[in-house]
């Protein structure tokens, strides 16, 4: 795997080149499982990292486990938000911005499995609005740093569930009727979307853009009560792979030097896999996107037009 950080050893062209000296990356969702051993990989690359999750003794405590791994003394920051609320994610944005003004990497991960149907403050399905309107929001909020460093990613944890089908893009925002399954899948399918879509939009053309899936791994993912937690629990315990084998794509996506081709793809494995035909539907992928622009309430002067001409 290739040290991000580290200057080049030849002159690639813009798109592929990392960082000269030290790099700064966002990681959502980084309190605990895949995000905690993801973060924990970028600090010891060397990246300055800002942590995004709820308030909790939990984020402090992974800040601080995160940081005795830094390289060179790398910082690491907490930022407490709760990711499903719509204000929250502009409120944290902006405190990131001030924090990051160049950020060379933003790692959507915080995402969750909610068994019952629950609307956000925001009125909507919360595991749509928690994993796939809020990277969709951050990720628009946060383009002034991004577009500010010379070869910005933006890697989103996906899931092989996003082989969900077509998405009913009413029926998942606002869950009704409610199937947490599908719920889950089609938010797993919108990050697809969203991230090959964003690799076209973003108006800063060497702007990488990657969704992944990082295995079935043994964390806290899915817990609650219920026979059907239970079952996950323990087939996570016998089965999954270990959080750190989990963020090893998503690690490979942040720092793999030359960045994987195409821009856009869904990763698993360290490899580039062609995800399902409902997550390649064109007219799903826009019309996802113009919807989010509207569900989250975004201004005209953060809507970013389709670049013709790219990937
Ligand atoms: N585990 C698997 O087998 C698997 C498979 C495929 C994809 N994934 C994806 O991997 C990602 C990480 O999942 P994981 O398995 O590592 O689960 P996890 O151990 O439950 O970690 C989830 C992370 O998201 C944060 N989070 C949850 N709700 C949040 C909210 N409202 N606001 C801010 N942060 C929030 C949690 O922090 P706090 O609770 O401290 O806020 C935690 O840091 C998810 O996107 C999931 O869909 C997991």
């Amino acid at each position: 795997m290739s040290d991000a950080p580290s200057p080049p050893e030849s002159a690639p062209d813009a798109s592929d080149a990392r960082p000269q000296g030290p790099a700064t990356a966002v990681v959502t969702g980084a309190s605990g499982g895949i995000g905690l051993e993801i973060a924990r990989a970028l600090a010891r690359h060397g990246f300055e990292l800002h942590l995004v999750s709820r308030g909790s003794a939990r984020g402090s405590a992974a800040r601080d486990a995160v940081a005795a791994e830094a390289r060179d003394g790398a910082r690491v920051h907490f930022h407490p938000a709760d990711l499903a609320s719509l204000a929250d994610v502009r409120r944290v944005a902006g405190d990131l911005a001030d924090a990051a003004p160049t950020l060379d990497l933003l790692v959507n991960n915080a995402g969750a499995y909610v068994h019952e149907r629950s609307l956000t403050e925001d009125g909507f399905e919360r595991t749509f609005a928690l994993n796939h309107l809020s990277p969709f929001l951050l990720t628009h909020l946060l383009h002034g740093p991004l577009a500010a460093a010379a070869a910005p990613r933006v890697v989103t944890t996906s899931s092989s569930a996003e082989r969900s089908g077509p998405i009913d893009l009413e029926r998942a925002a606002y869950g009704v009727p409610y199937n947490a399954l599908r719920a889950y899948g089609w938010s797993k399918q919108a990050n697809v979307h969203f991230a090959r879509e964003l690799a076209r939009r973003a108006p800063h053309p060497a702007l990488r853009s990657y969704s992944f899936h990082p295995g079935f791994v043994n964390t806290n993912f899915g817990s609650g009560a219920g026979l059907l937690s239970g079952l996950v629990a323990l087939a996570q315990r016998a089965f999954g792979r270990t959080p750190e084998q989990g963020a090893a794509t998503g690690v490979w996506a942040a720092t793999q030097s030359p960045a994987p081709d195409p821009n856009g793809a869904f990763l698993v494995d360290e490899a580039v896999k062609t995800p399902s035909a409902a997550a390649r539907d064109e007219a799903v992928t826009t019309a996802l996107w113009e919807r989010s622009e509207a569900w989250v309430g975004l201004r005209e002067e953060e809507r970013w037009p389709r670049r013709e001409g790219a990937a």
